[in-house]
């Protein structure tokens, strides 16, 4: 996940709102599995991380309870990339296994980084097919709850999405609109379609509401409450346009009619726009 403002040094800081801030130890054990992604370089192969019975079962209860609800909330085309992807659900799995599985399914590979990566980096990387995933896991006190994107939600949200080829041509092509936004205004416009779809997007299939955004699907709270959320009619200029906070369940979604819709225009979106395209749509609009 992309943070808009996030540098380096403060990779190992905590918001005061974490629940791990005042766990030293838990502190210190993510700082370890952070540094592991910090040393890794691309093309080299990914250590493991030796996860401590703690974390396995942190994952364990939250890889089982998202399973359940998946099948009632997540959209067919995320479920046809989980169930190709097969995580482990009984310990955390190894970025090194979730790379081989969704590289062998789709040639998006997974790779470790430290924490946040610039907004810039992380979207960069798309268009070479490869996602940038954070390794360690959320506190255990609250394993339903994470204020930063952790190993659960890069691998159930996003790694379960790239073994489905559909949703990885379109991460590609997000990626490949990223590097042709060379405006910030360009490149924050799509930032907002790319929360409102990649990561929080709900689409009408069987005549429900489902979703397949990975904020949602690696959510265990928001999951079960999105359609109580305002469901506006898909309009990228409205998504492009609209401020949201990532502190709170989201209190407007944008649906697509079809899932057939969200792949016809995001792919189209993503594959024409650039900062002259980001100009014409919101002149067309009067904004
Ligand atoms: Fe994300």
């Amino acid at each position: 996940m992309a943070s808009p403002t996030v540098d380096h040094a403060a990779v190992y800081d905590l918001p005061a709102d974490h629940p791990g801030v005042s766990d030293l130890a838990y502190r210190a054990r993510r700082a370890a599995i952070a540094e592991v992604g910090r040393r890794h370089r691309r093309g080299q192969p990914i250590p493991d991380v030796e996860y401590t019975p703690a974390e396995d079962e942190v994952w364990r209860v939250v890889s089982h309870e998202l399973a359940r609800k998946h099948e009632r909330y997540a959209c067919r085309a995320y479920r046809e990339g989980a169930a190709a992807v097969t995580l482990p659900t009984e310990r955390v799995p190894q970025l090194r296994e979730v790379d081989a599985r969704v590289h062998g399914l789709t040639g998006f590979h997974i790779e470790p980084v430290p924490g946040l990566v610039p907004t810039r980096e992380f979207y960069g990387s798309l268009a070479e097919r490869v996602f940038r995933s954070t390794q360690y896991i959320r506190h255990h006190s609250v394993p339903f709850y994470t204020p930063e994107p952790d190993i659960v939600h890069e691998i159930i949200g996003h790694a379960n999405m790239l073994g489905n080829p559909v949703f990885a041509d379109l991460y590609e092509l997000a990626g490949q609109a990223s590097l042709r936004s060379r405006s910030d205004a360009a490149l924050d416009f799509f930032s907002r379609v790319f929360w409102f779809t990649i990561e929080f997007g709900v689409v009408w299939e069987d005549g429900e509401l489902r979703t397949y955004g990975a904020g949602l699907l690696s959510s265990y709270g928001e999951i079960e409450v999105f359609r109580d959320a305002e469901i506006r009619p898909w309009d990228i200029v409205a998504m492009g346009s609209l401020d949201y906070d990532i502190t709170r369940y989201q209190p407007v979604l944008f649906a697509a009619e079809s899932f057939d819709r969200v792949v016809d225009e995001l792919s189209s979106f993503f594959a024409g726009y650039d900062d002259e395209d980001h100009a014409r749509r919101l002149a067309a609009a009067g904004r």
